[in-house]
């Protein structure tokens, strides 16, 4: 037999998985890291995570679960007592009436993000998603077969999203309505005022909204408002939440969805066909995390409140950079179109560039969260780090 030659086989992947795109953080994050890997001294801005190590007794759940044998397969959507976990707090903190078939538990608050998407948004449907948008929205709804309809924001009034905007961008193919507040990446929190009025436009005319709540205890306005404390509207919302950045718990995957039972369920059959429960030791965890003192939890949130005014101030002392004040979440979205047309830059992902390799601090470009002149700094780190990137971006913009 003559020995085969066979040609390489050509990498072709789905058309669905063509349609997104790596996230714009992962990249910012890899170019940094390359540069410290060749020993750059690398001040980095751009992780979207608390630098605060997990509470103990939140870790302690953990080892006590697995030195329990707590380590088997549990329900899809998380055991009776981590719903019950979820329902509590979610009703002592916002005065929620969710039961526990209305909970749900994920890998994330983005796998319930994909989760509910993947069961809400078809081919065709258009979803109305305020910019700027954290990076993943746009994906997980194009992987679904949608399309983002972009609702332009204005950023001298501080990013608001109102319902009259939102109206003005309903279609009848409108399926779902995107808010998050707290906003990852300007910071922004929308009054819970703004925040019902849209809900009421949705619920009038059957559009479904997705709430994301990932940093709903990191609001710094004094009001703290989950939308799913609007009980008139449970029928069309979804809350997703998150312990990642309430209890520095990014590595361990643990999100939720508050949501009406049939939807709990259908998100419940497609996480069955895809990671089944979330980490069983995890669960535990969140319990611990959600049951125990919220103490851990204001402690952080002074600290980040101490970072953002430290962060706030220090920018808008350098020359020709201005920001709004965030109010919640842990970032800070500067404008930086002041420098377009010097050394070279003419959008947010040159300046990036440019602050990287020229100043050695990592940021994101705003490109990513659909902007043009701004970038993203997350001032979740030590202030040391907040002073030494300041001066580095000082002495870079003083260079152009
Ligand atoms: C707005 C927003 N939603 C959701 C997430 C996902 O968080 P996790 O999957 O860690 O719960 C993030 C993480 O950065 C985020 O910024």
């Amino acid at each position: 037999m003559s020995p085969v030659t066979e040609a390489p086989l050509a990498l072709k992947f789905t058309e669905r998985s063509n349609r997104i795109e790596p996230s714009a953080t992962m990249a910012a994050v890899a170019e940094a890291d390359k540069l410290r890997q060749a020993g750059v001294d690398v001040v980095d801005w751009t992780v979207g995570e608390p630098h605060f190590s997990t509470p103990q007794h939140i870790k302690d759940a953990a080892i006590s679960a697995i030195q329990n044998n707590f380590t088997r397969y549990t329900a899809v959507g998380g055991t009776p007592e981590l719903k019950a976990a979820i329902v509590k707090r979610h009703a002592q903190d916002f005065g929620s009436r969710y039961k526990p078939e209305e909970a749900m538990a994920s890998v994330g608050g983005k796998h319930v993000l994909f989760n509910a998407v993947q069961v809400l948004v078809d081919h065709g449907d258009e979803v109305i998603l305020p910019v700027p948008y954290w990076v993943s929205f746009k994906d997980i709804v194009r992987y679904a077969g949608g399309t983002c309809v972009l609702l332009e924001t204005d950023e001298t009034k501080g990013f608001r999203v109102t319902a009259e905007m939102v109206a003005r961008r309903v279609s009848p193919r409108t399926k779902m309505i995107i808010l998050n507040s707290p906003s990852n990446p300007s910071g922004a929190v929308m009054p819970p005022e703004d925040m019902s009025e849209v809900m009421r436009i949705a619920a009038q005319r059957g559009i479904w909204v997705m709430s994301d709540e990932c940093y709903v205890y990191l609001n710094y306005t004094g009001r703290e408002f989950s939308i799913g404390s609007e009980d008139q509207y449970r029928e069309r919302m979804i809350v997703v939440g998150s312990l990642s950045k309430t209890y520095a718990m990014t590595g361990w995957r643990m999100g939720y969805a508050l949501a009406p039972a049939p939807v709990v369920a259908a998100m419940q059959k497609l996480q069955s066909q895809s990671t089944s429960n979330p980490t069983s030791i995890v669960q535990k965890a969140a319990v611990a995390a959600l049951n125990g003192s919220q103490q851990c939890v204001a402690e952080m949130r002074s600290e980040y409140i101490r970072l953002r005014d430290h962060i706030v101030t220090g920018l808008r002392a350098i020359p020709g950079l201005t920001c709004t004040y965030p109010e919640g979440a842990f970032y800070v979205y500067p404008n930086v179109s002041g420098y377009f047309g010097r050394g070279g830059i003419h959008s947010p992902a040159d300046f990036a560039r440019r602050l990287l390799n020229d100043g050695h601090v990592a940021t994101v470009p705003g490109e990513g969260f659909g902007t043009t002149e701004h970038i993203r700094i997350s001032y979740a780190t030590a202030q040391k780090e907040l002073d030494r990137g300041l001066e580095k971006l000082r002495g870079f913009v003083g260079s152009l």
